[in-house]
């Protein structure tokens, strides 16, 4: 019964914050491409957690990886904790922090890459349904998304808004 009415709520609280969220479309109308600065897209958007972070570019050409700051600085997967295949990929943002996505087909090293900070939203923390469970029991399995630190301090604030 408490377990059944806290996730009611915890649906309903999604709902409310979804309504808000914003789609940050990388490149605008020029997409995910080659020498395109993505610094200079990525300083013109304001990130707020539960907003979406969305890649379109032609399909088997291109892709997305989410990488840490090295990764970004070098061109590297290191730190990689997700990718995106589908030419017109959304990602969700579940929480504040700096993200880093880069191409992983070579074109990294023609500009293909986009750091962003999000932010938490000026009306507090908001909740969003959480993932799918993981295949692998890992919390630090390559390829989860979102980042398992980030799952922790939503389940945190997720806590807080029910009791
Ligand atoms: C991209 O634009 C930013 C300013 O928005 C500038 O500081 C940076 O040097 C540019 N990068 C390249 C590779 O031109
Ligand atoms: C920044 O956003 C404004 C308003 O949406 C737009 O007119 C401008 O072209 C954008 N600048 C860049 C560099 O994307
Ligand atoms: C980029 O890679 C070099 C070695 O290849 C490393 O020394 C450097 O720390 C890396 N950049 C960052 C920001 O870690
Ligand atoms: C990125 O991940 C690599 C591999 O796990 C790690 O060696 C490196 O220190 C990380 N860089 C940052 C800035 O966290
Ligand atoms: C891409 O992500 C999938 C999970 O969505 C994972 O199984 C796969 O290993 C990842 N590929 C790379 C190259 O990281």
């Amino acid at each position: 019964m408490a377990a059944s009415r806290a996730l009611m709520l915890a649906v309903a609280v999604a709902a409310v914050g979804f309504s808000g969220a914003t789609d940050h479309i990388v490149g605008a109308n020029r997409g995910w491409n080659p020498n395109i600065n993505y610094s200079s897209w990525s300083a013109n958007q304001t990130f707020f957690a539960g907003d979406l972070i969305s890649f379109r570019y032609q399909k088997g050409t291109h892709n997305v990886f989410a990488v840490n700051e090295t990764g970004y600085d070098n061109c590297t997967m290191a730190g990689v904790t997700g990718n995106w295949t589908s030419g017109k990929d959304f990602i969700p943002l579940p929480g504040p922090g700096r993200y880093f996505f880069i191409c992983g087909n070579g074109f990294c090293q023609a500009g293909m890459k986009v750091a962003i900070t999000v932010h938490w939203s000026d009306i507090g923390p908001q909740i969003y349904p959480p993932p799918a469970p993981a295949a692998s029991s890992s919390p630090f399995a390559a390829g989860a998304w979102p980042p398992a630190t980030l799952t922790a301090a939503l389940g945190a604030a997720a806590i807080l808004l029910l009791y």
